[in-house]
């Protein structure tokens, strides 16, 4: 190297085109003249040498820029840093405000419901996202090749894994672990909640992926009366207004008798008289529910019931398509974090 500092340039310049946004500027850089201009100064003996180094350096900067520019073009999408602290990303176009961070509309109220439950007594408890068989169906009284299976439309992995298509999936583990203290002479009350998946078309009415509330309850005495109870309490709570409430017959191998529960569409919402929306499946604990998890159905009864959240809510608050929970749609969400 010679007595000038060439390649204390060449560091320089190189760097500075690996962070320009316009790295072809670089060769017209002042330390880049300067080093041309000084050619003519150099001492004869010395000056082959200097040109070559000079000319090493623009080499150098001009696979370097070469480089720089092929990296802007691909990084020309706008991309996150995941890494970044809050903040740093807010000045991207079209992201809710990042200073508190906020819940999806569906947490907010889910929080809600579990929140009413826990008051009235119910211990709380997430439901699973992979399950098996037999939490899905065996335990449930649902027998090998019962046509009942087929209504639930349910995914599997390739391992035989069930992503579960009710909370139902988490009766028996309730019952499971409230048994030594209903034999102790207490009882078992406890909710599950959490995201349930099908394998159905998706409409207004219809979504591969959603959430449900499933309830249980134990005792010596539990009595169809009391589930009445306990459910008109909550959806009074929830809606914060008194409603007029029906049951009807309906299916379920998990219950006998098994029942749909209907409120009245409330006037206050645009509802009237006979306008019934079934909000939810419930009933008696099947006798071999209570069996499958060692419990003496000779001496114990329950009740339980399970339905969506999403109905719920879009009732609440008037939301016409189901869709617009899972579409991540800002304008949606802006709604519920004014
Ligand atoms: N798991 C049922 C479903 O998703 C709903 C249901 C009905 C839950 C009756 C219950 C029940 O606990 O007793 O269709």
């Amino acid at each position: 190297m010679s007595i000038h500092d060439n390649e204390g340039v060449k560091q320089l310049l190189i760097e500075r085109v690996k962070t320009s946004e316009t790295p072809r500027d670089v060769l017209r850089a002042p330390e880049l003249r300067k080093l041309y201009s000084t050619i003519g100064s150099i001492p004869a003996e010395e000056r082959a040498n200097f040109g070559r180094e000079v000319n090493d350096l623009k080499q150098a900067l001009e696979e370097a820029i070469t480089e720089r520019e092929a990296q802007l073009d691909s990084a020309s999408v706008e991309q996150l840093d995941v890494t970044a602290p809050w903040g740093e990303n807010a000045s991207l176009p079209s992201l809710l405000p990042a200073e508190h961070g906020t819940h999806h509309p569906l947490i907010q109220e889910l929080n809600q419901v579990v929140d009413i439950f826990t008051r009235m007594g119910f211990e709380a408890v997430e439901s699973r996202q992979i399950d098996d068989d037999f939490h899905m169906f065996e335990a449930l009284n649902f027998p090998k090749d019962h046509p009942a299976r087929d209504g639930y439309d349910t995914f599997r992995t390739e391992e035989g894994y069930v992503p579960p298509a009710h909370t139902s999936t988490m009766q028996h583990r309730i019952l499971l672990d409230g048994k030594a203290r209903l034999e102790a002479g207490g009882d078992i009350a406890a909710i599950s909640y959490g995201r349930v998946f099908r394998n159905e078309d998706v409409d207004a009415t219809h979504e591969h992926t959603f959430y449900q509330v499933e309830g249980v309850y134990v005792s010596e005495q539990a009595n169809l009366g009391q589930m009445l109870g306990t459910l008109r309490s909550f959806f009074e709570t929830y809606y914060d207004q008194e409603l007029r409430i029906k049951t009807q017959p309906a299916y379920f191998p998990f219950v006998e008798p098994g029942l749909e529960f209907a409120i009245e569409k409330p006037a206050a919402i645009g509802g009237g008289p006979g306008q019934w929306l079934e909000m939810l499946g419930c009933g008696m604990i099947h006798p071999n529910v209570l069996e499958a998890a060692g419990i003496d159905s000779k001496k114990y009864r329950g009740f339980a019931w399970g339905g969506g959240v999403e109905r719920l809510v879009m009732l609440k608050y008037g939301i016409e398509d189901l869709r617009h929970f899972e579409s991540g749609k800002l304008a949606f969400l802006r709604k519920f974090n004014t």
